[in-house]
């Protein structure tokens, strides 16, 4: 070949150091792998001095191929140092790549929580399962007959009014979204055999303005037990045992009589509240009373054989009074914040 390469030191020392130095600036395998083929491979310098050998007379031979011989073996060894140095060092960054830290804290889904009122509606009504009681429920969207009518309420009461309730229309269907969870006094006497010791906790809907103490949408727990042989002192009872499970075992109630057209007598209870706003009072929490003669009657009991009480109170009052809230607002605007502060991770 008449472009075959003249093989000096020089030309060989030069082919040599072109390889190590690709060699030592290979970063990784597949750069390695490259400069092999460019150095070390068919085409390279060194195997075009190589093959030049061949061309020269017999007495340069032996001498040539010692040199381009060292000079490939120098290079091929270079390059297998290299080879294992950057496998080693692949294998541990793959290693360490993979490794499993089973005391890392995995990463969490962020799933949301339970609302603080969610979680307060089910410890009160499990106060009541604790003591036997059973849990009823009934619809939001209720019959006007559940709402009032069947709670001895008179159609020009009060409470009926459009003012006051929230009617779906067209309002000859009688539906209205309830006002209170009384709902659940006659379903349950209905719906079960008596005695009947039920706790109901659920949603309510009024025509009430937001405030400090006031939503429009809030939540209810009702009871009602009928049995024979009820009296006040049992529904009293009945109440401070909630309340020392709610606030604490220095909570007190106290009993005002009041009306409601399905108790009598009826009583509303309050609560002392001694972080309230503008000092310690007393706070209404609820409305009680024994179950008037017309409501079970309504439910087809006899109330010559068994009579009862029955109670209904408001969460968010429940939860202001337990954490010092005092601003029913902020439990109703959805901020996280506000849950955040009863430990719930959202
Ligand atoms: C009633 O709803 C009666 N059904 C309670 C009852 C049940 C009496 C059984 C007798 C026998 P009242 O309207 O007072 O009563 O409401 C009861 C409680 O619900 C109130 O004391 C208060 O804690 C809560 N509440 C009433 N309106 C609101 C409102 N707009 N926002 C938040 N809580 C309210
Ligand atoms: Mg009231």
């Amino acid at each position: 070949m008449s472009d075959a390469p003249r093989i000096t030191e020089s030309a060989v020392a030069e082919a040599v150091d072109a390889a190590l130095a690709a060699v030592a600036s290979a970063a990784d395998s597949a750069a390695l792998k490259a400069a092999r083929s460019a150095h070390a491979g068919e085409a390279s310098p060194l195997a075009q001095l190589n093959a030049a050998i061949r061309d020269l007379p017999g007495s340069e031979k032996a001498a040539a191929g010692k040199l381009v011989g060292q000079a490939r073996a120098r290079v091929a060894e270079a390059f297998t140092a290299r080879q294992e140095q950057l496998a080693a060092e692949e294998e541990q960054a793959r290693l360490a790549a993979e490794a499993v830290d089973v005391t890392a804290i995995a990463p969490r889904r962020r799933l949301g929580a339970r609302h603080p009122l969610t979680m307060l509606m089910e410890e009160m009504a499990d106060i009541f399962v604790g003591m036997g009681w059973e849990v009823g429920e009934g619809p939001e969207v209720d019959h006007e007959w559940f709402i009032f009518d069947a709670l001895n309420t008179d159609p020009d009461h009060p409470a009926r009014s459009e003012q006051d309730t929230l009617y779906l229309s067209p309002t000859q269907r009688h539906l209205a979204l309830r006002s209170h969870t009384s709902t659940v006094q006659i379903r349950s006497l209905l719906s079960r055999p008596l005695p009947v010791y039920v706790v109901a906790p659920g949603k309510v809907f009024r025509r009430d303005e937001l405030d400090a103490t006031h939503t429009p949408v809030f939540h209810q727990i009702e009871g009602i037990a009928i049995d024979r042989g009820l009296t006040m002192a049992h529904l009293r009872g009945t109440l401070e045992h909630l309340a020392r499970a709610m606030f604490g075992p220095e909570a007190r109630i106290r009993l005002r009589p009041n009306f409601f057209p399905f108790t009598e007598p009826s009583a509303e209870m309050d609560v002392w509240h001694p972080t309230a706003k503008g000092g310690p009072r007393w706070i209404e929490w609820g409305g009680c009373g024994m179950v008037d003669p017309n409501v079970l009657r309504s439910a087809g009991v006899d109330p010559a054989e068994y009579q009862g009480f029955a109670f209904g109170m408001g969460i968010e009052r429940t939860l202001q009074f337990r954490n010092g809230l005092s601003d029913m607002r902020d439990m109703v605007e959805g901020d996280v914040r506000f849950s955040q502060q009863f430990g719930m991770v959202v």
